[in-house]
């Protein structure tokens, strides 16, 4: 039978650490929280607010969610696409209670307008609204409860220089987990599954996680799923292996259409440079799916550069494709 602990569709919410002893990794981003926090649970004042940044599943939500557990707050959760017009704003921030959290994912899809009317809230705690049109217009000021935003973007370059300037507790960048901190992850995550995980298997999904908490446990799942169907349900690292022989990841932890763009990156294009929105289009893909998946662990693992002129192939990415790669152009005096 499933229930909401073992059913999939919850499992992430499931293996989400709840208390920084949980939570691997990330250690200066923790260390610089914990005192922001205490301090402001100590002057008894909502924290002030926090920008969170860097590429999808490294833990964003979850240190929100961590932080509204830490200082006994309740989180109103919405994200930039989701707030189309002003209105959608003003009902989110006066339906706020004292100490509240409003949590905004996708923060660099918020549009120009409603960002106007979040910088005197965030700033002033007020609410300014226009009643009417032309010369009759009004703006009337609604007072807001106190509350501290916390948005999250994979696109900090997106926002507008003065909403960024609005988070006055800070903007703190999410860094790639190393391998060893993967690993206790995914050690960590199975227990809570119920299944048992060998330290080579840990280790083997660590390798191919993208150094990515989500995807690392994305490929836990998959290997119990490999392990119970062809085996006795206990993830060694020969049912691993399989499992992600299966799924197509590679020892890099490239996918199958990682690979895919790097080949059409160097066969089509020559190895670069090529804008996205070009290479996008040569592989079929939306550009975002390679700005924000593929590119930023192309870019960590030094497969691709970005130039001024476009995305470029590095000679690792040939390497590992098994390809030979150009020899360097001598410059032109
Ligand atoms: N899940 C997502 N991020 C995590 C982290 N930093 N530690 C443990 N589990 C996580």
């Amino acid at each position: 039978m499933s229930t909401p602990a073992n059913n999939d569709k919850y499992l992430d919410q499931t293996l989400r650490p709840d208390n920084w002893g949980d939570y691997i990794g990330q250690e200066s981003i923790k260390n610089n929280l914990k005192i922001l926090l205490g301090a402001a649970m100590e002057r008894e004042e909502p924290p002030e607010h926090l920008l969170f940044y860097g590429p999808a599943g490294l833990g964003k939500t979850t240190l929100a969610h961590l932080i509204t557990k830490e200082i006994g707050a309740q989180m109103k959760s919405t994200s930039g696409p989701a707030i189309e017009r002003v209105g959608d704003l003003a009902s989110i921030l006066t339906n706020l209670s004292p100490g509240d959290i409003l949590f905004i994912d996708e923060a660099h899809r918020l549009n120009k307008m409603i960002e106007e009317v979040l910088y005197p809230a965030m700033e002033s705690g007020a609410l300014d609204i226009i009643i009417g049109k032309g010369p009759s217009a009004r703006t009337i000021q609604l007072d807001l409860p106190p509350f501290t935003l916390i948005a999250a973007t994979t696109r900090i370059s997106l926002l507008s220089s003065p909403l960024r300037s609005r988070f006055s507790g800070g903007t703190f960048r999410l860094e790639f987990y190393t391998e060893k901190e993967i690993q206790r992850i995914v050690a960590r995550s199975a227990k809570i599954l119920g299944a048992e995980l060998a330290e080579e298997a840990a280790a083997e999904i660590a390798k191919r996680s993208r150094s990515t908490p989500r995807t690392a446990n994305h490929l836990l799942k998959r290997c119990r799923d490999y392990a119970q169907v062809h085996g006795d349900g206990i993830i060694g690292i020969d049912s691993a292996a399989k499992a992600l022989e299966l799924l197509e990841i590679d020892e890099s932890g490239l996918t199958a259409n990682d690979r895919r763009i790097l080949e059409i990156l160097i066969e089509k294009f020559g190895g670069g440079p090529v804008g996205l929105q070009t290479l996008a289009a040569a592989a079929s893909e939306e550009e975002a799916t390679i700005g924000e998946v593929c590119e930023p662990y192309l870019l960590q693992l030094g497969f691709i550069e970005r130039t001024p002129r476009g995305r470029v192939a590095t000679p690792r990415a040939y390497e590992h494709l098994g390809k030979m790669a150009p020899h360097p152009q001598k410059p032109l005096l």
